[in-house]
């Protein structure tokens, strides 16, 4: 479906986790991706370490590649990233209107694995022009293509991609930011996986939102604190890991923990 998708367009809005964004970027596709208008967007900003966004752009754009970072929820990121895709439909609309003498409507779609914002932001682009979709000649009745510009459309379903699962960190990742089915999952063992790394890159996010005086111990030791200060007890007053690892994935996948990002460009990716 996405191959056949993916011919009726001109560009492909790939949105990625900004706090995971190796693990959520998928590379199956790229080739399907040539010679279209190709833009990588890093949403979640807000939940995501400003200063390594600030090297995922360098990186991305070091390759030439489009690269933007927004909060799809912020009205005001949707207009800045709204502005340069036009500005990206503007320039190709240019080309072939130099070399065919048309103006030819440019049609983008977003895609992206599951739980990156793909619906948000097409609703957030799409704002109020959403509602006034109208199927087009020629074009398979499912499909809707919502007018943002006098000759620029956004399909109004987003591509799903499947999660790449090359590695075991790439999983946990995954799992963390919602990508991954929760039921298929052990939490205790993703949140203790998830309180190892934290503790390692960001130790003093850990104290502040857990009332922790020392994150030096071990992933499995620090759930158990987490949930003796948080009373997450069960009868005969046994510690419920599992309600307390539940929480801790929630809170990391809401922001709550801090602004955290868990990959850092590497020089082959
Ligand atoms: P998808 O189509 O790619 O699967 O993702 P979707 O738009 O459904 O967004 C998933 C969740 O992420 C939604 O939360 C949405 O509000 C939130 N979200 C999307 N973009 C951003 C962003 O830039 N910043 C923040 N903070 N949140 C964002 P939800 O409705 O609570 O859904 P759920 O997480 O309970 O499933």
């Amino acid at each position: 479906m996405m191959v056949e998708n993916l011919k009726l367009v001109d560009m492909v809005i790939e949105l990625v986790d900004a706090r995971t964004p190796e693990s959520s970027l998928n590379p199956d596709f790229e080739q399907l991706y040539q010679n279209k208008i190709r833009v990588i967007v890093l949403n979640k900003k807000d939940y995501a370490d400003n200063k390594k966004t600030q090297l995922w752009l360098e990186h991305f754009t070091s390759q030439g590649i489009n690269i933007y970072t927004v909060n799809a929820l912020d009205s005001k990121d949707v207009r800045y990233l709204k502005n340069k895709l036009f500005e990206l439909a503007d320039k190709k609309r240019n080309e072939i209107k130099k070399r065919k003498g048309i103006n030819k409507t440019i049609r983008a779609m977003v895609v992206g694995i599951p739980n990156v914002g793909k619906s948000t932001l097409i609703n957030s682009i799409a704002g109020r022009a959403k509602a006034k979709t109208g199927d087009k000649p020629g074009v398979t009745r499912s499909k809707q293509w919502v007018k943002i510009g006098p000759y620029f459309e956004l399909m109004d379903t987003p591509g799903m991609l499947w999660p790449k699962l090359d590695n075991k960190t790439i999983g946990l990742h995954l799992s963390y930011i919602g990508s991954i089915r929760e039921e298929i999952l052990d939490p205790v063992k993703l949140a203790v996986n998830l309180l190892e790394e934290v503790k390692t890159l960001y130790p003093d996010a850990l104290k502040t939102r857990f009332k922790l005086e020392d994150t030096n111990l071990p992933g499995y030791d620090l759930l158990e604190l987490i949930a003796t200060n948080r009373g997450m007890l069960m009868a005969g007053n046994k510690i419920d890991t599992e309600r307390c690892a539940t929480t801790i994935l929630r809170e990391f996948r809401t922001g709550l923990i801090g602004d955290i990002t868990l990959e850092l460009p590497q020089e082959s990716s």
